[in-house]
C-alpha cells in the first residue's frame, strides 16, 4: 500500500499568515492547500504565490466551486494550481466542465491537473456514480469544520463510506479537524492524502507536529 501524503490546509485569514506558516512547514508536507478561507480572504494571488514559492509542491485550490466550472478551473490553473476542488452538490455540469479543463491543461503542457469532489454536507451514491462516469478520480472526505464544532465525531459509518468509495475506484483524502491520534482509525484504507490544518499550524510546535502525522501515516502504512 502507498504511503498516504500529507497535507497541509492553509485556512488563513491572511497570506502573510500563511506564508508565515509555509516558511517553516512546505518542506515537511507533500500538498500544500490554499484553503477555502483563504482563497475568499485573498483570492486567486494566494494560490500563485504558494506555486511559485514551491513549485515542487502539489498545490491544491480549493474553492469548493459550485457552479461555472470552466471559468473557476481555468482560474486556478492559471494561477498555478495542480488540483482544484468542486462541491459535491455542484451540478453533474459543473464537475464535468472543471475536469475538461483539466485534462486540456494536462494534454496541452503534460503536468497532471485534477479536479477532487469534496464532499461536505449531502451527496448520494447515485451522484457518485455519476462523478466516476465523468472522470472523477478523487474525493475529499470532509468532516465539516461547524459539524465538528457541533459535536460531530468520527464513526463507524465515514469508515463504511470512506470503504465504499475506495472500492468503487475513488482515490480518498481525508480531513476535518484531523489529529494525529485519529489517523489509526483509517489504517486499513489505501487513503491517498491525510489533510491537516489547525492541529498542525496551531501547534506549539507546527514542524513537530507535521512530522508527528508523518511518523504515524509510516508506522500504520508501512
Ligand atoms: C475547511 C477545509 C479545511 O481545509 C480542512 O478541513 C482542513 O482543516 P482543519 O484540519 O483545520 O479542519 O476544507 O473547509
Amino acid at each position: 500500500m502507498a504511503l498516504p501524503m500529507l497535507q497541509l490546509a492553509l485556512d488563513n485569514k491572511t497570506l502573510k499568515d500563511a506564508l508565515e506558516a509555509t516558511r517553516v512547514l512546505a518542506p515537511e508536507v507533500d500538498v500544500i492547500e490554499a484553503g477555502t478561507i483563504l482563497c475568499c480572504s485573498e483570492g486567486m494571488q494566494a494560490v500563485r504565490c504558494l506555486k511559485a514559492l514551491y513549485p515542487e509542491k502539489i498545490v491544491l485550490a480549493d474553492i469548493k466551486a459550485a457552479d461555472a466550472g470552466s471559468i473557476l478551473a481555468s482560474m486556478v490553473y492559471d494561477n498555478g494550481a495542480d488540483w482544484m476542488t468542486v462541491i459535491c452538490c455542484a451540478p453533474i455540469a459543473t464537475v464535468e466542465s472543471a475536469m475538461k479543463e483539466a485534462r486540456k491543461r494536462t494534454e496541452q503542457d503534460g503536468k497532471p491537473r485534477d479536479v477532487q469532489v469534496e464532499l461536505t454536507g449531502s451527496w448520494t451514491w447515485e451522484e457518485a456514480e455519476a462523478w466516476r462516469k465523468a472522470g472523477i478520480r478523487q474525493v475529499v472526505y470532509h468532516r465539516g469544520r461547524d459539524a465538528q464544532a457541533a459535536g460531530q465525531g468520527w464513526g463507524r459509518e465515514d469508515l463504511e463510506k470512506i470503504q465504499r468509495l475506495h472500492e468503487m475506484g475513488f482515490e480518498l483524502s481525508i480531513t476535518g479537524g484531523l489529529v494525529v491520534e485519529d489517523l489509526p482509525l483509517f489504517k486499513s484504507i489505501p487513503v491517498k492524502v491525510f489533510i491537516a490544518g489547525r492541529s498542525i499550524r496551531d501547534a506549539a510546535d507546527p514542524v513537530q507536529a507535521a512530522r508527528e502525522f508523518k511518523a504515524a501515516i509510516a508506522a500504520h502504512w508501512s
